[in-house]
């Protein structure tokens, strides 16, 4: 059984993704909180300042830790712009870099790696998070074509998303509502349709799939209704 590697597992897409391949796969999930399965090997760490374990027999990296730190440019400053940088685009290429070849042994092997709607449609006070979820997209790119045909590399852009991380936009049954009809779909995603997406894109069906960016947003990034 290949296993799979979840960067940030504990809570929110993470943990969905760890609970969609409990009964078919061997997993290991870095984060700095335990995550509450049974039968998953959890290493307590901050990917950003820990070394990070030696894993055998993985041939899935999912990469899920990120912000969402919404503010005008006035009051953002240069270091929260690092901050974002390093939690959604350093982390990723320490994990990628640290696990890049024992992937590449692997049969099927595959990176999964997370942007924002707000890369490809532009939104006020998300300058930061948009810029290192740009990041994101290069390296998804880049690295597909790099380590072809041996592993294939993705992205997905979802919109907000019912998680621990959107708790403070998702505050009130009115905001909630909100953002609802923000959406062409009139609905919010679940951690669980995000976490299928990326299960999908591991598994052998999807091995024709490499370099692309996935929007999950509800057609935001591209309906006008
Ligand atoms: N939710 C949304 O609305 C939304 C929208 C667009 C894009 N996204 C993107 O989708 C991805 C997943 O989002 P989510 O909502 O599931 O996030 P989340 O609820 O904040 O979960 C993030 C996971 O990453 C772990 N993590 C954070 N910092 C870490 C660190 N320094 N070291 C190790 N682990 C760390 C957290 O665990 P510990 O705290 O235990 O370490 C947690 O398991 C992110 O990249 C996010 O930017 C989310």
């Amino acid at each position: 059984m290949q296993g799979l590697l979840v960067v940030g597992g504990s809570r929110g897409i993470g943990k969905a993704i760890i609970q969609k391949s409990l009964n078919t796969r061997a997993i290991h999930n870095l984060s700095r909180n335990p995550v509450d399965i049974e039968g998953v090997q959890h290493h307590s760490l901050d990917v950003l300042q820990d070394a990070l374990p030696s894993v055998e027999d993985i041939n899935s990296l999912v990469y899920c830790p990120g912000s969402i730190n919404l503010k005008p440019i006035s009051s953002l400053k240069v270091e929260d712009f690092r901050q974002d940088l390093e939690i959604n685009l350093i982390g990723a290429v320490k994990a990628i870099k640290h696990y890049h070849k024992g992937l590449k042994k692997a049969e099927n092997a595959s990176i999964v790696l997370f942007s924002t709607v707000a890369v490809a449609q532009g939104m006020p006070f998300h300058a930061s998070v948009a810029a290192a979820k740009a990041a994101i997209e290069g390296l998804t790119k880049s690295l597909a074509a790099e380590f072809a045909p041996k592993i294939r590399v993705n992205c997905i852009a979802p919109t907000i998303t019912n998680t621990p991380l959107a708790a403070g936009i998702l505050r009130s049954e009115e905001a909630i509502e909100k953002v609802k009809l923000r959406h062409p779909t009139k609905d919010i995603l679940s951690a669980e349709e995000v976490a299928a997406l990326a299960c999908y894109l591991m598994s052998p069906e999807a091995k024709g799939i490499t370099g692309q960016i996935f929007h999950i947003d509800g057609g935001l990034s591209t309906l006008k209704i």
